[in-house]
């Protein structure tokens, strides 16, 4: 972690930082309104989440990273932007899904380039498996947005089947959606371009 990040975490987390809970968040109480609530999952170093907080105002974001620097990174870009319908778990999403996000409770969830886990071998890695997608369609409410994104190509068709066959969920698209403007070019994206790779987003909402 750079010593920015470090300060960062340090001085902004009592600010927009969350601690792990087992009990479910009260979103109203955290960001001080009624508002809609959506999640992004793996937010990398925080330039789109921040972004997207900064342009949709009206709605408040709880991003879920596990890795540190990354999250003080996501602090510094919330403070320079002066957020204040954005916070910050540093954990597990998967045990935050269960834990503390109601069901029905949100309006959407980002997941925006996934770990790949290009290896056959680790394939059984990855975020975006039946079970978890299940959770988070029931966390979203009627209407709320699934919105994935990745340059995986094998990814994208894996995610592709598992999200139609979800039964809660129900495609926006023919297939792959376009990018739509709110999601800016993140970093790990950028990466991919630069390497040739393609990129795919899938949009679905919650019957
Ligand atoms: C490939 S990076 C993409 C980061 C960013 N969304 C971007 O597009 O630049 C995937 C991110 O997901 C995070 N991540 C992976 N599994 C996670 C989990 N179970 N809970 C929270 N974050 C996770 C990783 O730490 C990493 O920062």
């Amino acid at each position: 972690m750079s010593p920015a990040q470090h300060r960062a975490l340090a001085s902004l987390w009592p600010r927009y930082g969350l601690d792990f809970s087992l009990q479910p968040l009260d979103t109203a109480a955290t960001f001080g309104r009624e508002a809609d609530v959506v999640i992004e999952i793996g937010c990398g170093m925080g330039e789109t989440t921040a972004t997207i907080a900064h342009a949709r105002r009206d709605t408040d974001f709880l991003g879920i990273e596990v890795h540190a620097p990354g999250v003080g990174s996501l602090l510094k870009h919330a403070a320079a932007l002066e957020l204040s319908n954005l916070r910050v778990i540093r954990h597990d999403a998967v045990e935050v899904v269960a834990a503390m996000i109601r069901p029905a409770a949100l309006a959407g969830v980002h997941i925006f380039f996934p770990d790949p886990w290009p290896k056959k071998r680790h394939h059984k890695r990855r975020l975006l498996k039946p079970p978890f997608v299940r959770e988070l369609a029931l966390r979203l409410r009627p209407g709320g947005i699934l919105h994935v994104a990745t340059d995986w190509e094998e990814y994208a068709q894996e995610m592709l089947a598992t999200l139609e066959a979800e039964a809660l969920l129900s495609n926006t698209a023919d297939r792959f959606a376009p990018r739509p403007d709110y999601r800016p070019r993140t970093k790990f994206e950028t990466r991919g371009l630069t390497l040739g790779h393609g990129v795919w987003d899938l949009i679905f909402r919650r019957r």
